[in-house]
């Protein structure tokens, strides 16, 4: 498959501020070490379906948003999370984020993970992992596989948070496939591709 420069180029997409709400791009986002003063916010109760033909267009959207582009590079494959399932997550109605996945030998594989940032930091990312967690269970499925690249510190926050370990660093995947390095979270260098999966146990 060919692909042009900026097809897998690992970002932009969009965050939001934990302290005052702004959107922002990764390359000017910033981490900040805080203790348990922050409060547990009242939110609408996030649900989780799977992704009909009339979510597809809102799903595409959501992800090409967030990553710039709708083709995900991970183990050695090119994937199309327009063209595989996923879960969508709803808050009043509206879509707040979504989960892409296939089936990877004994596990189930999650390609993209996005949450629109207007809710971030309310729940959904955690509720919609946890469906595909039950999911490769009901499946009868070993693991959950999921990457993310040497730069994304939030996500690889929150998935060590919820139990995931790290297997595997592909050291220059990211760079082999853009053919350049592109500024990641926080201006990082984005350049390897980070492997990482819960044992269903
Ligand atoms: C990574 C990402 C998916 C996380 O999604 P999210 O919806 O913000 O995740 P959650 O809301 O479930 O959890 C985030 C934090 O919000 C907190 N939170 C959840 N509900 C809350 C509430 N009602 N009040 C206060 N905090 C809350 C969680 O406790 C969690 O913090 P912790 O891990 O320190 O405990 C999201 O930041 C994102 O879309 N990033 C860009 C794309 C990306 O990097 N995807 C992953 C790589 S594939």
């Amino acid at each position: 498959m060919s692909s042009g420069p900026d097809e897998f180029g690992a970002k932009p997409a969009v965050l939001r501020c934990g302290r005052c709400g702004k959107y922002v791009d990764w390359d000017e986002a910033q981490l900040q070490v805080i203790c348990s003063c922050r409060p547990r916010l009242p939110l609408p109760a996030v649900l989780v379906h799977e992704a009909s033909d009339a979510d597809r267009a809102l799903v595409r959207e959501l992800f090409h948003r967030d990553f710039g582009r709708t083709q995900i590079v991970a183990f050695g494959e090119v994937m199309n999370v327009e063209e595989i399932p996923a879960l969508v997550a709803t808050m009043h109605g509206d879509v707040s984020g979504a989960l892409a996945y296939r089936l990877h030998g004994d596990g189930l594989h999650i390609v993209a993970l996005a949450t629109d940032p207007m809710w971030q930091r309310s729940g959904v990312g955690g509720h919609l992992v946890a469906e595909a967690e039950l999911l490769a269970r009901r499946l009868g499925l070993a693991r959950l596989l999921v990457t993310t690249t040497n730069d994304n510190l939030p996500a690889l926050y929150f998935y060590q948070r919820r139990g995931y370990r790290l297997t595997g660093v592909v050291p220059g995947s990211v760079v082999a496939h853009t053919g350049n390095v592109i500024a990641g979270f926080a201006g990082i260098p984005v350049r390897d591709e980070m492997q990482l999966e819960k044992p269903l146990t």
